[in-house]
């Protein structure tokens, strides 16, 4: 290549300044937040449940309610949202594997990103509905949905779980389970965390 063509190809800074002199920065950008925005509307309906996540008052009684005698193989979190609760879970059993399972992409990507800096060797992310997993393996789980998938999933748990499995529930409760547990979280707007265990 001579210097010549070489001076003539757009730089990498070149073609930047002319996007934001044209003003298509901004409208990439804004492109793009609006498909963020709309892709958590849109999975918010779909599943009933926001990417909200944990108080984390109710975090930390969600950490306490786990057996202190567990020695989980493998643990899923359903509906890992951005992944405070699954990357929390990897580092604190590291011997375990913990599968995160979110449906919505956004925060499903987050999870990803968030693997770059806080990397867990221990940590499955999957993108895809926990109602159509098999969650047979489960010693443990966590979860913060809302009523009515709260339902749905107790048909599911109730379906694959083994006898001694232990699920532990944010604010809404498996409505025809019993808890062997119950923790309300007062500086987390008195909610209850909810402790099961599969008899048998
Ligand atoms: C309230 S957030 C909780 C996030 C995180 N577990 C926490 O407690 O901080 C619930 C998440 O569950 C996800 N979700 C709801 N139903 C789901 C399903 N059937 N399969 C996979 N993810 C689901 C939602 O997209 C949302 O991100």
């Amino acid at each position: 290549m001579t210097a010549e063509t070489g001076s003539a190809a757009p730089s990498l800074g070149g073609l930047l300044e002319e996007l934001l002199q044209h003003g298509a920065f901004e409208a990439a950008l804004f492109a793009l937040l609006l498909a963020g925005a709309l892709s958590i509307l849109w999975y918010t309906v779909r599943t009933g449940v926001p990417p909200m996540p944990s108080n984390p008052f109710a975090r930390k009684a969600m950490f306490r309610l786990i057996p202190a005698e567990a020695r989980p193989k493998t643990i899923y979190e359903l509906g890992a949202g951005w992944g405070g609760i699954a990357f929390e879970l990897a580092g604190r059993f590291p011997e375990a594997r913990v599968v995160a399972i979110e449906l919505s992409p956004l925060p499903w990507m987050v999870c990803h990103l968030r693997r770059l800096i806080q990397p867990r060797r221990n940590l499955e992310i999957r993108r895809g509905d926990f109602l159509k997993a098999d969650l047979r393996e489960a010693d443990l789980l966590l979860c913060y949905l809302m009523v009515a998938p709260m339902r749905a999933l107790e048909r599911k748990l109730a379906a694959d779980l083994r006898p001694g499995a232990v699920v532990i529930a944010n604010a809404f409760a498996l409505p025809g389970w019993e808890a062997e547990e119950t923790e309300v979280v007062g500086e987390a707007m008195h909610a209850n965390i909810y402790r099961y265990r599969v008899p048998g």
